[in-house]
C-alpha cells in the first residue's frame, strides 16, 4: 500500500504561478502533469470530511502536494462546504500553501505547502453551524509539528451532531494524547455554540512536539473513575438536564452497578455569557488503571428527545465497559494519524472498524510510510496495529514542556 514520494522539488515550487495555473484549468487534473503530487479519490470508505481532513493534515506536515477529487461524494450537499472551506484555510495559513479549486460546492481541491509549519496566532471560523472540533482535527496536529507555541481561535459548534463534542476533546483525547503521545496544549472553552446556530467560540494553545511517542493501549484492566455531564443553555427548562442525568444513572444502576457506583453526573445549565443558541447535552466518561478513557455522549436531537437521548448514551457507554474495549469510536479515527507520525509499534484495543477509521488509515498509508495492521479478536474486538514513521520536529531546538 505505502509508496514513496519525494519530497516536493525545488524546480517544482518555483515554477511561475501562470504555469501552475494552467496545469490546473487542464481537465485532467494536476496529478497527471505535476510530478509527486499523491492523488485522493475523496469518495473512498466514508466518503465525507474525513478524508480530506487528514490529505490536509499529512500534506502539511510531511510537505507533499495532494490533489483530492470527488469530495464528500457521499453526502446529501457533496463538496468543499463552509466548514470543509474554512479548515482548507487554516491549513493553508499554517504552511502558505498553494490551494486551487477552494469554492463552495467545489468536489476537487489542489493543496501543496510552500512554506514549514509556523508558530503564530491562527483564526479560523466555519461560518454556520460546523463543528470547531473539526477544525481542531486539522489544527493541532498541524501545531504539534510547528515552530513554536501556536495559538487558535476557534468558532463554530462546540456541540452539534455528525461531529466529536468540545467535551470529547476536552475530557478524553487531550488527557489520552498528553498521557500517550506526549502531546500538550491548553483548551479554553470561552462559548458554547450548540446545533443549529453554532457561533461557539474556543481558544487554543499547543505545545510542539520533537516527536510523538507511540501509544499502546491493549488492556482494560479496571475502572478507576467515571464521570458526566448533562448540561442545557439558559433557554432550556434546567429539569432536563435533572432528568437525563437520573435517566443515565437509572440505566447504569440496572445493567452496570460498578459503573453507577463511581459515577458522578454533573447537572449544568450555561450561564447566557457562556453559550449561543438553545440546546442540550449528555457526556459520560471513564477512567481505568490502564489509563485508557472511554466516552459516549449526543447532543439532543428534536426528534430524539431528552429521555431517549440519555437512554441511548447510557447504553453505549454501559457497551463500552462490557466489550472492555480500551478506545471507542468516537476517538479510534482520531488517533489514526497520530500514530502515522509516532515513533515506533502502537496498538489500541477497540470495537468494530468505523468507516472514519478506514478512511483515516486509507490516506495515512497512501501519503506517508506507515503501516497499519488490524487483528480481529474473538470476542468481535479488534488491535489496530501500526508501525509509524518516527517523523522528529526539527523546526524546533529545545523540547517544550
Ligand atoms: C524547513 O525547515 C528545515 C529545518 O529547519 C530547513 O532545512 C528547510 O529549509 C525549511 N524549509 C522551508 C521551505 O523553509
Ligand atoms: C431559544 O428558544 C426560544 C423559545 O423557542 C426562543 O425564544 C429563543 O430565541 C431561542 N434562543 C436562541 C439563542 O436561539
Ligand atoms: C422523561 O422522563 C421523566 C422522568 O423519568 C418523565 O417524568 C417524563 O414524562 C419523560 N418524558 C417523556 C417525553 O417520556
Ligand atoms: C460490532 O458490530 C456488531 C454488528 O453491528 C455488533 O453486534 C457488535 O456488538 C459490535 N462489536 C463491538 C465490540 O462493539
Amino acid at each position: 500500500m505505502s509508496k514513496s514520494y519525494p519530497r516536493i522539488s525545488n524546480i517544482f515550487l518555483a515554477l511561475p504561478c501562470i504555469v501552475l495555473e494552467a496545469m490546473g484549468s487542464s481537465s485532467t487534473g494536476l496529478s497527471h502533469n505535476v510530478p509527486n503530487v499523491i492523488s485522493l479519490d475523496g469518495s473512498v470508505h466514508e466518503g465525507g470530511g474525513q478524508l480530506l481532513r487528514v490529505a490536509l493534515v499529512l500534506s502539511s506536515i510531511l510537505h507533499k502536494p495532494v490533489h483530492i477529487t470527488n469530495i464528500r461524494l457521499h453526502r446529501k450537499s457533496p463538496g468543499l462546504q463552509a466548514e470543509h472551506i474554512a479548515a482548507v484555510e487554516l491549513a493553508r495559513n499554517m504552511c502558505k500553501a498553494d490551494v486551487r479549486h477552494m469554492v463552495k460546492d467545489s468536489h476537487e481541491l489542489y493543496f501543496a505547502p510552500r512554506t514549514n509549519l509556523t508558530h503564530n496566532e491562527y483564526d479560523a471560523d466555519t461560518k454556520g453551524h460546523g463543528s470547531v472540533t473539526l477544525l481542531m482535527q486539522v489544527g493541532l496536529p498541524l501545531a504539534m509539528f510547528s515552530s513554536g507555541i501556536t495559538q487558535f481561535s476557534l468558532k463554530g459548534s462546540t456541540n452539534t451532531f455528525n461531529a466529536p463534542s468540545l467535551d470529547f476533546y476536552t475530557n478524553a483525547w487531550d488527557p489520552l494524547t498528553f498521557k500517550f503521545f506526549g502531546t500538550n496544549m491548553e483548551i479554553r472553552d470561552i462559548r458554547r455554540g450548540f446545533f443549529p446556530k453554532g457561533r461557539g467560540h474556543v481558544y487554543l494553545e499547543v505545545y510542539p512536539v520533537q516527536y510523538l511517542r507511540s501509544i499502546d493501549l491493549t488492556e482494560f484492566e479496571e475502572i478507576v473513575t467515571t464521570w458526566g455531564r448533562a448540561v442545557c443553555t439558559p433557554d432550556i427548562k434546567i429539569d432536563t438536564v435533572d432528568i437525563m442525568g437520573d435517566i443515565a444513572e437509572e440505566y447504569l444502576l440496572t445493567h452496570h452497578p460498578e459503573a453507577y457506583e463511581k459515577i458522578d453526573i454533573l447537572r449544568d445549565q450555561l450561564r447566557p455569557f457562556e453559550a449561543h443558541g438553545n440546546g442540550s447535552a449528555i457526556y459520560l466518561f471513564a477512567e481505568t488503571t490502564s489509563r485508557a478513557i472511554l466516552s459516549a455522549g449526543l447532543t439532543v436531537q428534536k426528534y430524539r428527545g431528552f429521555n431517549e437521548t440519555a437512554v441511548q448514551v447510557a447504553k453505549e457507554f454501559s457497551n463500552l465497559l462490557k466489550t472492555k474495549v480500551c478506545v471507542d469510536d468516537y476517538m479510534q479515527d482520531q488517533l489514526i494519524v497520530l500514530m502515522a507520525l509516532a515513533k515506533g509499534k502502537s496498538r489500541i484495543k477497540t470495537g468494530n472498524i468505523t468507516l472514519h477509521t478506514k478512511t483515516a488509515i486509507h490516506v495515512a498509508e497512501t501519503m506517508s510510510h506507515a503501516k497499519f495492521n488490524i487483528v480481529d479478536n474473538k470476542d468481535g474486538t479488534h488491535i489496530i496495529e501500526c508501525d509509524g514513521i518516527g517523523l522528529e520536529n526539527k523546526l524546533i531546538d529545545r523540547p517544550y514542556v
